[in-house]
């Protein structure tokens, strides 16, 4: 292809792909599949590598992948980024309407409802239709340059549609949505990682990341409320046109935001969502009111960094009363010990709530809350219920003050304080609750993956002293496992096979079996990608572990202080014993060929013989390399039932496609 065609392509292919992206991401309504929009994608990556003269950086191939940042600049906002005053009640929001009157001389001026995104305000800037820069909020006058990691946020346009102006910038608000929130946190815990608060703080740590890779796997979204400057001569008479007119460029605009005649059509809006809070997969502390008409907010004008014309009229939070009966202990598959409260079962909006999260004697200390106090709970959406304050009037003096106990509730092992850390720890190896905890990790679908063994059966193993380490699963007995309650014989043979299936798990899921503290998924793999061994992991120090992009002193330490123990070197031993797989494929064992050197394959669909995972391994195991995406450098799609896309993208590059069968005689005929 000569430059002129790519180019033409080139075009045509980003305008392609930003539709797309703009159906799928603003509008939520695609219309093509996931692996059509990769081929897309891929045609115009490919063509950019082959012409990089032809990338801009507001092609949809720079979402991603800019190289780290040292700190961010500073960005002065040319128009101020302002705050909102607060209404609290029907009270509040009639005076502030009614203050309107004689400085309007109307006395039914129309409103704006919108909803109070609860996340972090951006402001976004275009030249000639091209998003070049963003910044947060900061002080409202000066704020920080995150344009790279607003460029990942999909549902931001970085070109926009249509006839645009000049110049324009708006302002709208960041937000993590709940549903993505809960995902992030259950993998998190996964991880051993702590865990966020809220999906607003963590809206905002991932706007302020250095490195915008780690942002763009943060599934962030963006509501657009303003248009804070503009220069090409449309003008509008409205907010809500303006809103629409900033649809039309291709902005994701909330579909509820509402005209309201009167006051009580704001109240009645304000009641609606109130109730239905839940609804939304975003936090909304209230709602936002705006004068409509945008002659009149220019001539009501601001009060110091406040509009007159828009006031945040508030939800209140949903609290209640109700006794704290106790306070029980969790103990964690670390040994953290975690504190818990339990309460008078109270309805707080429409949830029954019987426990709160404590999260460590200093929380409870803080508050001085007391057993058989009276406690105000607080609910937030689908977050978990806190406990904020104790009311101290009500106490009749049979209130008991908590003091953390000085043993493990579960093993009577020491505490111990970590440095740095709120949390008490159990230090006891043997600790059947963190055992407990342990097992369910270990045998867990992202871990070793053994069926049957998660839950009860776990907790009956350990109780009856079947297992005292995670490395006993490999050394249960049919004999002994059928005496145990609830378990026949074809459910212990089948819990045996899976126990047995697991050992063929490759070693980053042993590794991320193990739950060392920050050491999950990713973080396992990434390691057995630069060892051959667990062995090998074992022996190395922390500077080697160091110099591997992504690992940090937390998880180094957190290795080799894993591994220093002895009672962990003999859990490994163990798995050595019992034939787990210890070796990366790709060294392992006498198996090992050159077969497959230098060639890439791609796997797509069902296969017969392998699970997905083990014929990477094969692959690996002969010297082969694995990409999860097609490219030029593609040389076997390997493709089993119902292979989708891949299938296409393979046949419009020219690439070889093979079937499982055909892939084993490869192997074979170059054995032979
Ligand atoms: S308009 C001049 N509309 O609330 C008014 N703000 O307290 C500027 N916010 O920093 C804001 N939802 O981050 C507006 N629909 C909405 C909003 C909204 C959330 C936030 C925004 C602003 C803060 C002001």
């Amino acid at each position: 292809m000569d430059i002129k065609d790519a180019t033409n392509r080139i075009i045509e292919l980003r305008s392609i792909i930003d539709r797309h992206n703009h159906l799928y991401f603003v509008e939520n309504n695609p219309e093509i599949g996931d692996g059509q929009f990769d081929r897309l994608m891929l045609e115009l990556r490919t063509l950019e590598d082959s012409f990089p003269d032809l990338v801009t950086n507001q092609s949809p191939t720079q979402r991603v992948g800019a190289a780290p940042l040292t700190g961010f600049s500073e960005i002065s906002h040319n128009i101020p980024m302002l705050s909102l005053s607060n209404a609290f009640s029907n009270k509040d929001l009639s005076a502030w309407y009614q203050r309107h009157y004689s400085m309007l001389d109307d006395t039914d001026f129309e409103m704006a409802c919108e909803l109070k995104y609860d996340g972090l305000a951006v402001s976004l800037l275009y030249e000639q239709g091209l998003f070049i820069q963003g910044a947060t909020r900061g002080n409202g006058i000066t704020g920080e340059d995150v344009t790279l990691n607003l460029k990942t946020i999909n549902s931001i346009p970085l070109r926009l549609h249509g006839e645009f102006p000049d110049l324009l910038e708006v302002r709208g608000e960041v937000y993590f949505p709940k549903s993505e929130f809960i995902k992030f946190n259950a993998q998190r815990e996964l991880e051993g990682l702590q865990t966020y608060a809220n999906p607003r703080n963590t809206a905002a740590g991932s706007l302020r990341q250095l490195d915008s890779n780690v942002t763009a796997k943060r599934p962030l979204d963006i509501y657009v409320y303003a248009l804070a400057q503009i220069q090409s001569g449309i003008s509008f008479n409205t907010q809500l046109e303006t809103l629409d007119y900033l649809k039309s460029l291709g902005f994701k605009v909330n579909p509820n935001n509402s005209l309201a005649k009167t006051v009580s059509e704001v109240v009645k809006y304000h009641n609606i969502w109130m109730q239905n809070l839940s609804s939304l997969d975003y936090d909304c502390d209230g709602i936002v009111v705006k004068v409509n008409r945008l002659d009149y907010q220019q001539h009501l004008g601001n009060v110091g960094r406040e509009p007159r014309w828009a006031i945040a009229y508030k939800f209140p939070a949903i609290q209640a009363q109700t006794r704290l009966m106790d306070i029980r202990l969790n103990v964690g598959r670390t040994g953290s010990i975690n504190p818990y409260a339990l309460l008078d079962p109270v309805e707080v909006g429409g949830v029954i709530v019987k426990q709160a999260t404590l999260h460590n004697s200093d929380y409870i200390y803080s508050k001085d809350l007391r057993i058989g106090d009276w406690v105000v709970i607080e609910r937030a959406g689908e977050v978990i219920p806190q406990i904020v304050r104790s009311d101290k009037e009500k106490r009749t003096g049979s209130e008991t003050p908590f003091t953390m106990p000085v043993s493990c509730p579960s093993c009577n092992g020491a505490l111990v304080n970590k440095a740095d850390e709120a949390a008490i720890y159990c230090t006891n190896a043997t600790c059947p609750a963190q055992l407990e905890r342990l097992v369910e990790h270990f045998v867990s679908k992202g871990a070793m993956d053994i069926e049957g063994m998660g839950g009860k059966v776990g907790v009956s193993l350990i109780q009856n002293g079947l297992i005292a380490d995670v490395a006993d699963i490999y050394f249960l007995q049919k004999d002994k496992l059928i005496q145990i309650e609830r378990m026949g014989e074809k459910s212990a043979d089948n819990l045996l096979r899976a126990i047995n299936k697991s050992k063929k798990q490759p070693p980053a899921r042993v590794l991320t079996a193990l739950g060392i503290p920050h050491v999950g998924s990713e973080i396992s793999y990434l390691l057995m990608d630069k060892f051959t061994s667990i062995d090998e992991l074992i022996a190395s120090d922390q500077e080697t572990l160091l110099n591997i992009p992504s690992i940090g002193p937390k998880i180094s330490e957190s290795v080799a202080e894993y591994f220093n123990n002895p009672n962990n070197s003999r859990i490994i031993a163990k798995f050595r014993s019992a034939g787990l797989n210890m070796i990366s494929a790709s060294t392992s064992s006498s198996e090992n060929t050159n077969l497959l050197a230098n060639l890439r394959f791609v796997v797509t669909g069902r296969l017969d013989n392998y699970s997905r995972t083990e014929i990477q391994d094969v692959i690996k195991k002969h010297g082969g390399k694995v990409s999860s995406s097609i490219s030029k450098g593609t040389d076997y799609l390997l493709a089993g039932q119902d292979a989708g896309s891949k299938l296409v993208t393979a046949s419009s590059l020219g690439i070889q496609v093979i079937t499982e069968t055909e892939f084993e005689s490869l192997i074979n005929n170059r054995t032979g």
